[in-house]
């Protein structure tokens, strides 16, 4: 399989190097000519995903702040009428950690990091994830951030991503914690006038985007059917961002102290990350928030490709 790729990151220039992590990069790949991700292969990918290894959801349209999201289940549709119904619904599929029940789709995974690491000295990634987001035209995604350095690549269809700054007043201090702590899923509050201060970037098949880390970002499709990637990864720059911001949330919580510094590096990494890991330990860390219910299920028959069923537990 890994041999029949070829190189996988065909775009890349010597400045990434330093530019990587530091400023959104758009490069070139080669993955939208795979036959790992052609509509055929995934609807039998669709076929064999695990109930736990997906979300499938639909929401309104206008104003990202007030769009009405809903989860749903495929329920026993062919990865054929899926596909169908996303093409012409409101839908947003998201198969996630493929490389956890298919070895294609790790194989790939593991090849563009070793790629990225054969480009920037020093990365070091470690647990590399893949989810496939196959989307309804004119989907969007709401204004959030990922805890992981997230990377978005295009296979098919276009979108238009908007990149925020990682800092005040696009993501405050307490969002940030709050999300650390699983307090709250990765979405917070967003003003239209951001966009202003946005990068915005308009991908095209063959295409990935990768941005600063905790850069919240939005993505609205175009008006057609959308094939894309996200992949995650962790790093030393990942976890020691995600221990100082963890620790700084559990002295605000436990002593009240507001802590400023939130830099992914220096002598106050290792005593928060100690804190975080404790505070963990101690069972403090919410779990279970993120159970989710569902109420509808996807009926590619249907206008708009699902059909409402009373609200209940996804896992029931
Ligand atoms: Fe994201």
């Amino acid at each position: 399989m890994t041999a029949d790729m070829g190189q996988i990151v065909t775009g890349w220039k010597p400045q990434f190097s330093k530019l990587w992590s530091k400023h959104t990069l758009v490069i070139e790949h080669s993955l939208h000519k795979s036959d790992l991700f052609s509509e055929e292969a995934l609807a039998k990918l669709i076929e064999k995903t695990p109930p736990e290894h997906y979300n499938l959801a639909t929401m309104g349209e206008g104003d990202p702040k007030t769009a009405d999201w809903r989860e749903g289940v495929l329920g026993s549709a062919s990865g054929a009428e899926a596909i169908e119904a996303i093409k012409k619904g409101r839908l947003w599929l998201n198969i996630r950690h493929c490389q956890d029940f298919d070895p294609r789709y790790k194989a790939v995974l593991d090849q563009l990091f070793e790629e990225f690491e054969s480009h920037v000295p020093g990365l070091n990634t470690y647990k590399r994830n893949m989810g496939i987001l196959i989307t309804s035209p004119k989907c969007q995604t709401l204004y959030h951030f990922d805890l992981p350095g997230q990377h978005l690549w295009q296979i098919a269809g276009r979108k238009k991503v908007y990149i925020y700054p990682n800092r005040e007043p696009f993501i405050s201090g307490v969002d940030r914690q709050r999300v650390l702590l699983r307090e709250t899923r990765e979405e917070f509050p967003f003003e239209p006038w951001y966009d202003d201060y946005a990068e915005i970037y308009h991908l095209e098949p063959g295409q990935m985007a990768y941005w600063p880390l905790h850069a919240p970002h939005r993505v609205e499709n175009e008006d057609c059917l959308n094939i894309s990637l996200t992949l995650e990864h962790w790093d030393t720059e990942v976890r020691n961002a995600y221990a100082v911001n963890y620790g700084n949330g559990v002295l605000k919580r436990f002593f009240g102290y507001e802590a400023k510094n939130n830099k992914p590096s220096g002598l106050h990494v290792y005593p928060k990350a100690a804190l975080s890991m404790a505070y963990k330990k101690l069972g403090f860390e919410k779990s279970g928030s993120y159970k989710d219910e569902v109420d509808f299920k996807l009926d590619a028959k249907q206008p708009q490709g699902f059909a409402d069923i009373p609200l209940t537990a996804k896992f029931a």
